[in-house]
């Protein structure tokens, strides 16, 4: 008999999958590895699943114990998950204003959610100072810290770093991949730069993230502002900061939306936001690389968690973006003609 213990040994082992429309219009292999398949939808799963095993071993969390976390939520999703399947409670710190499906997702796993006013870092009254404030005050709570807890980055160091490799056997060129903690791009590039120092790791940035700006200058400053959830970083953070990163790019709202659509149309898949942000990345990447290299990122989550916005068409109204602006060829040509002074080298700023 073939069969796993429980829920939490569903995390991982994800297919890694070839987009046809993108990589015929490149000419690049355009890979995507389908995080969507983890028991709670996302990539965040396995942070959960090693940040918990970690806490377990050391001692800090018993059999009892509440965890608890501030996220944007799909942490709190993959938390709650493992939480179950593993005997903990789970109490999941929220801000107002992510899409609902994430709040229901929260509720439906079993995790107490508790909502707060969204407000900057600074303010006592944010999500990440409520969660750890709770733990200090209660000593039955065990506080996970995905922003700080490098187990984060470790799963990836351990697991996604290492699929990619063997699913690519090697013939990786480059890997593209935005940033909520950094967990996902700090511990799968150190692992592939291990293997291969050459493998060139893009970092794509939406709106109103300060990380494009923080490769360029040291110095997080954002513009604008984005509707993806779980993505953009105003501060340096320790999972982030253990990132090899070669070039950094910034990539609007607009092309995340035409890139879900023709995915979507050609290829039968359907995106979450921060998907679509890698997916345009990878595309981007491609443009400025020239054919026949393999490109790989992530699908983060699945459609459904962005239904109220990505997929909403009164909402990207509201915004102003539309989704038939230009097709994905034009888009394509577009990236092609672009200055290369949009693309920070990071190597060169050294
Ligand atoms: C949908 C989604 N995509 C991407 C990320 C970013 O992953 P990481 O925290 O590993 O940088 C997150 C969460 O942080 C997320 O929820």
């Amino acid at each position: 008999m073939s069969y796993k213990q429980n829920v939490a040994e569903l995390i991982g082992n994800t297919d890694l999958l070839r987009i046809p429309s993108l990589s015929v219009l490149t000419g690049c292999e355009i890979l995507v590895k389908c995080e969507f398949q983890n028991p709670g939808g996302s990539i965040k799963d396995r942070a959960a699943l090693q940040m918990v095993k970690d806490a377990i071993e050391s001692g800090e969390l018993k059999q009892g114990m509440t965890i608890v976390e501030g996220t944007a939520g799909n942490t709190g999703i993959g938390l709650a998950v493992v939480a179950k399947a593993l005997g903990y409670k789970m109490l999941t710190v929220m801000p107002k204003g992510q899409t609902p499906e994430k709040e229901k997702m929260i509720a439906l796993h079993g995790s107490e959610l508790m909502l707060v006013d969204p407000c900057p870092f600074a303010n006592p009254n944010h999500f990440y100072h409520t969660a750890r404030r709770l733990a200090e005050e209660n000593n039955h709570y065990w506080w996970a810290n995905q922003f700080e807890n490098t187990s984060n980055a470790k799963a990836h160091y351990k697991h996604t770093g290492p699929e990619i490799w063997q699913q690519t056997e090697g013939k990786i060129d480059a890997l593209v991949s935005v940033s909520g903690t950094g967990g996902t791009i700090g511990g799968t590039s150190c692992y592939l730069k291990e293997q291969k120092p050459d493998v060139q790791i893009w970092s794509v940035d939406p709106d109103g993230s300060g990380i494009y700006h923080y490769l360029k200058t040291g110095e997080y400053k954002a513009q604008g502002s984005s509707f993806t959830e779980g993505i953009g970083i105003m501060r340096t953070v320790a999972n982030f900061a253990q990132a090899k990163i070669d070039k950094g790019i910034t990539l609007p709202d607009q092309d995340l939306v035409t890139v879900s659509r023709a995915v979507r149309n050609n290829d039968g898949l359907v995106l979450g936001s921060s998907s679509a942000l890698n997916l345009a990345g990878a595309l981007f990447a491609a443009a400025k690389s020239g054919p026949g290299k393999t490109i790989v990122t992530f699908a983060c989550d699945a459609g459904e968690r962005s239904y109220s916005k990505l997929w909403n068409p009164e909402f990207l109204t509201e915004k102003g973006i539309r989704d038939d602006l230009e097709t994905i060829e034009q888009m394509l040509e577009r990236y092609r003609a672009m200055d290369e002074d949009v693309i920070v080298n990071v190597t060169r700023r050294g």
